[in-house]
């Protein structure tokens, strides 16, 4: 699969991505702790990001479950491309699509194909999507689970695969969050919360039907199909 990707402009767009830029650049910038990112909602719901995990290269047991794909692989929302790249690295067709130009300059720079833009615009390939994914919480994105669920049901061919990473107990939530990384407060947006439940309860009359769901580590990945 040929992807063609135009050379983006090096933003930095949130203090997280600053943060990864510093880890992947250590003797430039120094090494900062990243330990305390998190999103919080108006309500004062905190929500920890895992920005070091973010920025390394997959695990032992991430890797088991990413050799599971063959391609070709949507990576929705890949932050630094970890799982995009690694992807690549094996030769398996995999594109990363992030709407923080920084993030995608990133994934660009540790190896994956990565696209500028909102999942919610036409992404290259639209329909014939063999597997997307939907990792580290991604399905919060945009604040409307089953609006995202019903835009990468047009984004997959027809028995197409989605794996979504849910929270293992709790509520479905749909807030709105700032990230906070110190004393450093972000601009408000739109996130969800899905647990195994509540995305059990969303998939009913979806088009998707749930075929698997695979542990990794102590992370639920949900493996979803689209029905024809
Ligand atoms: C929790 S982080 C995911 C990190 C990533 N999966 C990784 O392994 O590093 C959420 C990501 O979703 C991206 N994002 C948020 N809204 C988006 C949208 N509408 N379209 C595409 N990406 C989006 C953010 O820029 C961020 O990189």
């Amino acid at each position: 699969m040929i992807v063609a990707i135009s050379p983006a402009e090096v933003s930095k767009t949130s203090t997280a991505t600053n943060r990864c830029v510093q880890q992947r650049l250590p003797r430039v910038a120094g090494v900062r702790d990243t330990s305390d990112t998190v999103l919080v909602s108006e309500c004062g719901l905190t929500l920890p990001l895992d920005v070091d995990r973010f920025c390394s290269p997959p695990t032992r047991p991430e890797r088991r479950f990413l050799r599971k794909l063959h391609g070709p692989v949507l990576d929705v929302g890949c932050g630094p491309g970890r799982a995009a790249a690694y992807l690549r690295g094996r030769h398996v067709p995999a594109l990363g699509v992030d709407s923080s130009e920084g993030l995608v300059h990133l994934a660009r720079t540790n190896g994956a194909l990565c696209v500028h833009q909102s999942v919610f615009d036409p992404v290259p390939f639209e329909g014939r999507w063999h597997e997307i994914l939907l990792l580290d919480g991604n399905i919060g994105i945009g604040g409307d689970p089953e609006r995202l669920l019903e835009r990468l049901r047009g984004v997959a061919r027809p028995n197409g695969r989605l794996f979504v990473e849910v929270a293992p107990i709790g509520p479905t939530r749909r807030l709105t969050v700032r990230e906070h990384v110190g004393s450093d407060v972000g601009e408000p947006f739109p996130w969800a919360v899905v647990s195994m439940r509540g995305l059990d309860e969303m998939i009913a009359g979806s088009g998707w039907r749930c075929e698997e769901v695979h542990r990794v580590e102590d992370r639920l990945i949900v493996q979803l199909e689209r029905m024809m």
